[in-house]
């Protein structure tokens, strides 16, 4: 990759201030107070009875499907859809699981649900993960209606949708149980996080009585983690990014499978560094609207069906023609950083470090989306004149198809 000196947009990015971090470090003299004061604030916000902050995304979903396998021994396997985050199979394999996968479809980034609704007679089916990718919302209720009262668990994915509508109801609380990640691409971050969210009495006692045995971050860590995250406030500037991007050892947008990931408690680091959570996340949520908008009218329209389902986007997906105008575009925006990104490099069934495992389920559609799709970024930092640049390169592209046409999104 040629290096690149000047204006670089990170693909996404959710700003950390250095305020944010000196709020950081006072917690640490605090004790456990921030991390009670933050979890207080999410039970409010999202009006649930229990809240659990982690390391990562991957422990909090870790960690719920141990919890909920505990409640149901007989069963082993977790579907997901057949094109996510490498996290999440490395999260099921973690927790001593088997995966299934279901289609998706490319229009929708949401299951296929005739597929889904195959999978359910699975007899050894312990949970379904539908996910926000890129923050289009997943049809959860329709899957908890396909469900019925078959006695296996919704767990919600909303690692990359914290603050995200779903038809007047938040993202995360549309499951029996829903995670999110602060993880730095996320929709709000504290370098690296993870938040559990539920309802359930039976499942927050199980979920609780793992956390007690778990690590803290020891001072060292959460200094390391400052200075982290006084990096990414300082480097992930778009004046700046060109220089970690150039990088290759920090292997940034590289898509690797990993299973042992440290699983621990939230730190008082963290919590501190999101003081002001709310407002925060929710300027950045305004923001990214107002690109993705911007993207809309030029007639640029996201993958991911239309409204009320791209409502909340962290990155704003399309897909092109075909694999070969994907790497012009991909290649053109590299040189002159524009922030353009590739998605996930595979479908769930040909991860390689997943070789040899089991995997049941059909991928066929996903890998379509593999082929053709991109993401533009919305993020903060976008300006209009890089939108200026960004919108003419996609339009070049030409006959890019979207999720559903202009007419069908707008009346949604
Ligand atoms: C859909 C999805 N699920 C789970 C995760 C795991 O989150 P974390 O990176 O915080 O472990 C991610 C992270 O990228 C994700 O995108």
């Amino acid at each position: 990759m040629s290096i690149r000196i000047g204006r670089t947009l990170p693909p996404a990015v959710a700003p950390i201030g250095l305020g944010n971090v000196v709020h950081g470090l006072f917690a640490i003299l605090q004790g456990n107070k921030a991390q009670q004061s933050f979890s207080d604030q999410l039970k409010e916000y999202f009006k649930v009875k229990h809240c659990f902050l982690l390391s990562s995304g991957k422990a909090s979903l870790a960690l719920i499907l141990q919890s909920i396998k505990e409640q149901h021994p007989e069963k082993d396997e977790v579907l997901i859809p057949a094109f996510t985050c490498y996290s999440v199979p490395a999260a099921i394999i973690r927790a001593g699981l088997k995966i299934r996968i279901c289609d998706i479809e490319p229009e929708t980034l949401d299951f296929d649900y005739d597929e889904l609704t195959k999978h359910l007679s699975a007899p050894n089916l312990l949970c379904v993960i539908p996910t926000h990718l890129f923050g289009v919302t997943a049809d959860v209720p329709r899957v908890r209606e396909i469900l019925g009262n078959r006695d296996i668990t919704l767990v919600e994915d909303a690692a990359q949708a914290m603050g995200g509508e779903y038809l007047g109801h938040r993202v995360g609380t549309l499951g029996d149980v829903g995670f999110f990640s602060l993880e730095r691409g996320k929709p709000f971050s504290t370098v690296e996080g993870g938040v559990i969210i539920t309802n359930s009495d039976e499942l927050a006692v199980v979920i609780k009585s793992h956390i007690d045995e778990l690590p803290s971050y020891t001072f060292f860590e959460q200094l390391l983690l400052a200075s982290y995250a006084i990096v990414i406030s300082v480097f992930s500037h778009p004046e700046l990014f060109w220089f970690p991007r150039s990088l290759p050892f920090l292997g940034l947008g590289e898509t690797h499978y990993a299973p042992n990931f440290s699983i621990k408690r939230m730190s008082a680091f963290q919590a501190g560094l999101a003081r002001g959570w709310k407002d925060r996340l929710n300027q950045f949520i305004q923001a990214r609207r107002r690109n993705a908008d911007r993207f809309y009218r030029s007639g640029i329209i996201s993958a991911g069906g239309g409204l009320p389902h791209t409502n909340d986007l962290i990155r704003y997906p399309i897909m092109v023609s075909s694999k070969g105008e994907k790497q012009s575009i991909l290649l053109e925006s590299n040189c002159f950083g524009l922030g353009l990104a590739d998605v996930y490099p595979d479908t769930v069934d040909c991860i390689e470090g997943l070789r040899g495992r089991d995997i049941i389920g059909d991928a066929t559609k996903a890998r379509s989306i593999i082929e053709r799709m991109i993401t533009l970024p919305i993020h903060p930092y976008v300006t209009e004149s890089d939108m200026e640049r960004i919108i003419p390169l996609v339009r070049k592209a030409g006959d890019f198809v979207v999720g559903r046409n202009l007419e069908k999104s707008k009346e949604a």
